[in-house]
């Protein structure tokens, strides 16, 4: 019988729940703090959790109502339980185990990056292991050999930055708002990804990446630039430091795929929304005969469907989480 999860993800700044079925997603909704954190140019952790603590309870009764699904024909209810920010963390786990207990069901606490790895099943039969997987989100740029459910080998990571870091930053630099990947995205429309030619760190080891070099470049870049009066349109900029991230995600991404021989190729986080990767990944893909399973941009940022996914895939293969299971914001996939 395929479960029935209430699933919440509470590991940053969305408070998102989700009823899922097996793969298949009953709802799947969200409350953005984002206008909550924008003013900061960053998350404030105890923002975050006092967000949360708001949000979940009214959430999880839409999230349930537009399901369709009765709480009493629930098979077990799920959670993020890291990494991210211990106090948002702890709003979404403790709210689902006490909703757990409370209706004697099992509960199962989910690695957030397991989440995203595992994003790809909503959309696609074909995600399937042996695969490699790209993940990219705020906090995290790993390349994972997928062996099968559950035996990930972490090929390559970033050395310094994650990739939505590196956005984030480099987004203040050409002073745009927060969060920086949708705004350099939309700025670079129209942009000459050549127009200016940035570094691309080459970490010594092949599958591994590095940003903060590029911060260090665009921004001297910028202060030559506007000091001389030949700062190029911000189209140009935006499209050329969105070039130098892209490039370096797939060219170690492709190289992964290349070396392991495998024949299918899945990513998600939130940087995987970006429309110019999204387009790169699918070309090289494409070009090698290897099948991308690549989810709907809003399966790819935090979202609850993707935890409820991950936890449906645990409780059938009988794996529930102990009542006193910690979160763990640094938790390691
Ligand atoms: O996975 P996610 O929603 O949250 C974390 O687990 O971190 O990822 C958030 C990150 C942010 O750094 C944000 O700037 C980036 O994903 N992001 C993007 C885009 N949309 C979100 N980066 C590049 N292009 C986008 N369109
Ligand atoms: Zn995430």
């Amino acid at each position: 019988m395929t479960p029935l999860v209430l699933a919440f993800e509470t590991s940053c700044d969305e408070t998102a729940v989700a009823v899922v079925k097996g793969r298949e997603v009953l709802s799947s909704i969200l409350s953005s703090q984002v206008d909550l954190h924008a003013r900061f140019g960053g998350v404030v952790p105890e923002v975050a959790a006092r967000a949360h603590v708001e949000a979940i309870r009214p959430l999880t009764h839409r999230a349930l109502v537009e399901s369709g699904v009765h709480p009493a024909d629930l098979d077990a209810v799920a959670a993020t339980a890291g990494p991210g920010l211990v106090g948002a963390l702890l709003v979404g786990h403790s709210f689902a185990k006490a909703t757990a207990f409370a209706r004697q069901l099992p509960f199962i606490g989910v690695d957030h990056m397991e989440g995203h790895l595992m994003a790809p099943r909503i959309e696609f039969d074909t995600f399937q292991p042996p695969a490699v997987v790209l993940l990219a989100s705020g906090g995290h740029s790993q390349i994972i050999h997928a062996r099968d459910w559950g035996e990930y080998q972490l090929m390559g990571e970033t050395i310094d930055d994650a990739a939505g870091e590196a956005f984030d930053k480099l987004a203040r630099l050409l002073g745009l708002g927060f969060p920086g990947g949708p705004e350099i995205d939309r700025a670079a429309e129209g942009g000459d990804p050549r127009a200016v030619s940035f570094p691309r760190a080459i970490p010594d080891r092949p599958y591994h990446v590095s940003f903060s070099g590029l911060k260090t470049s665009v921004s001297t870049y910028l202060r030559k630039t506007r000091r001389s009066g030949e700062l190029p349109p911000l189209a140009d900029v935006a499209a050329s430091v969105q070039e130098a991230i892209v490039d370096a995600l797939v060219d170690k991404t492709m190289r992964a795929v290349d070396d392991t021989g495998v024949k299918v190729l899945g990513a998600g986080g939130g940087v995987l929304a970006n429309r110019r990767l999204r387009a790169r990944l699918e070309e090289e893909a494409a070009s090698r005969g290897v099948t991308l399973c690549l989810p709907a941009p809003a399966l790819c940022t935090d979202n609850a469907a993707m935890i409820g996914v991950a936890a449906g895939h645990w409780l059938e293969k009988g794996h529930i989480s102990d009542w006193a299971a910690p979160v763990d914001p640094g938790r390691r996939l």
